[in-house]
């Protein structure tokens, strides 16, 4: 891609160091033990429902920027689902069932500055998804939304299991009423990586990354979807050698004299640019690409192995948080990349959006598991300040998606056997 908004860092990684090194560590041990089964239930399925096509956005609502807003206290809220709701609620982010004791936190309602987020209906978002299919790929915050949106979803149907691998990171279920299929793709990184010393993968072992090669993961799958949701970043935190065209560019806390230290934000940047380019040279992806964006995690007093935690229990207010430091950084570095690809992507017949959901959740402090979750397997002490609580906050994201999915307006997914064939080069 030409368009390059941001300048490279040197290879000099000192002066670019993102200030916050090890409680970044967090997301991957979660992540590893994350490696979950995901449950789903079969369920009855009543007939044909005489409901029309979802209604086209109005005029307003397309000019609204609806991820610019504040949360607002709505004591009446109720939640999409409880803990008792048939639907898989990782136990890590089942706050309620680990016995948080405030409710607030879930009685805080997204209001745009200029526009209402409408309440998520069930309903109409099978109306909006039916007959496609809508993956996500990325790591566990992303299987936190997917989660999240299979619980929403949850009074109006339940998903059969069509998964053809018993491999529980990799699943795909279909709605039969609504003939819409789901599919989990985990790609923490999007981009290849190989584990350094496989079978003895600890947080600090030094893993490959390759970051101009697209991880095959999702480029295998993707040209069979509609909808595809990606989303990476608290993996970018580990240690790596970083590659590029086969081989080492750099690395990141790899201790070693003899290479570059790069930053975290070069490899995030050249990670994003080369899942951008790659999309762009699928010409037979012919659907909705969304970058959700960095969510932000909230340790605070430390790190999550040395007294950190977040126990607070409202939202910042506005004038309170927001994006900045090394959060901002990874923001920016995503989004940068976003919007060159989004303009390529005009030229060529490809659908780019974002799910610009960073600055509502930087102020949602309040919306993790902290010790409220309950790992099976990890010492439970570890508080989480990176995964969100079901229900919680991230409900929000699919209200989100299904408020972007309606603005598409009707037939927004092309059947067209292909894109703009002229292909870029991988930089
Ligand atoms: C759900 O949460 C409530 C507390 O809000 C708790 O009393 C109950 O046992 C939980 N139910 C399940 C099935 O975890
Ligand atoms: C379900 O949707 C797919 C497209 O995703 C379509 O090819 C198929 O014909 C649909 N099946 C039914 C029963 O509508
Ligand atoms: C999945 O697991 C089941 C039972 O453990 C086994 O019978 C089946 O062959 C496995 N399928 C695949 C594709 O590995
Ligand atoms: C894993 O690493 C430890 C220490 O680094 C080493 O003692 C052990 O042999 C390794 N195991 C495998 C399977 O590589
Ligand atoms: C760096 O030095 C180590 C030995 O200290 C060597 O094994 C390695 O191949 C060197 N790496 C590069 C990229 O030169
Ligand atoms: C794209 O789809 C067309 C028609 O189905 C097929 O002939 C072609 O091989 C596909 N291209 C790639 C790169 O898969
Ligand atoms: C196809 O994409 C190329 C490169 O982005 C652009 O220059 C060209 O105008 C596009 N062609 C069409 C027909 O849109
Ligand atoms: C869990 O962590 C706490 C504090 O970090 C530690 O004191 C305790 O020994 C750990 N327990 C296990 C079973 O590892």
């Amino acid at each position: 891609m030409k368009a390059n908004p941001i300048q490279l860092p040197t290879t000099n990684g000192n002066l670019h160091k993102p200030p916050i090194t090890t409680k970044h560590f967090i997301l991957p041990i979660i992540t590893l033990t994350l490696l979950i089964t995901i449950h789903l239930y079969l369920g009855n399925f009543s007939g044909l429902r005489l409901i029309g096509p979802a209604t086209p956005a109005a005029e307003e609502d397309i000019k609204c920027n609806v991820f610019q807003g504040s949360w607002v206290f709505d004591d009446k809220k109720e939640t999409y689902y409880t803990n008792d709701t048939k639907c898989v609620i990782d136990d890590r982010q089942n706050c309620m069932k680990y016995g948080r004791p405030d409710t607030d936190f879930m009685k805080w309602r997204w209001k745009p500055n200029d526009c209402e987020l409408p309440e998520f209906d069930a309903v109409e978002f099978l109306e909006v998804v039916r007959g496609k299919s809508l993956a996500f790929v990325g790591d566990s915050v992303g299987r936190n939304q997917m989660q999240s949106l299979v619980c929403m979803l949850a009074s109006e149907a339940y998903p059969i299991d069509v998964s053809y691998t018993n491999d529980t990171r990799f699943r795909r279920w279909t709605f039969p009423t609504y003939n819409f299929t789901l599919v989990a793709i985990w790609s923490p990184l999007l981009v290849r990586t190989r584990d350094s010393n496989p079978g003895n993968f600890t947080r600090n072992s030094i893993m490959n990354l390759y970051l101009d090669e697209a991880d095959d993961a999702w480029t295998s799958q993707i040209e069979n979807l509609d909808i595809v949701i990606f989303s990476a970043g608290q993996w970018f935190f580990r240690p790596f050698m970083y590659y590029e065209k086969g081989e080492i560019v750099g690395c990141h806390f790899c201790n070693q004299e003899n290479i570059t230290d790069l930053t975290v934000y070069y490899a995030y940047q050249m990670a994003y640019r080369t899942i951008f380019t790659t999309l762009l040279n699928l010409h037979n992806f012919t659907g909705l690409a969304f970058l959700r964006t960095f969510s932000p995690q909230h340790f605070e007093n430390g790190d999550y192995n040395n007294g950190g935690n977040c126990v607070r229990t409202r939202p910042f207010m506005k004038q309170e948080m927001r994006l900045d430091g090394y959060k901002l950084q990874m923001y920016s570095t995503q989004v940068n990349e976003f919007k060159a690809a989004q303009k390529e992507g005009e030229k060529k017949g490809l659908k780019l959006r974002l799910l610009d959901t960073s600055d509502a959740m930087i102020m949602r402090p309040d919306g993790h598991p902290n010790h409220y979750g309950h790992p099976a397997s990890d010492n439970k002490s570890f508080p989480d300040c990176v995964h969100w609580c079901m229900p919680g906050p991230v409900d929000t994201w699919n209200e989100f998606l299904l408020e972007m999915l309606k603005m598409e307006g009707e037939g927004f997914i092309e059947r067209a056997p292909q894109r703009n064939t002229t292909k870029l080069n991988l930089r």
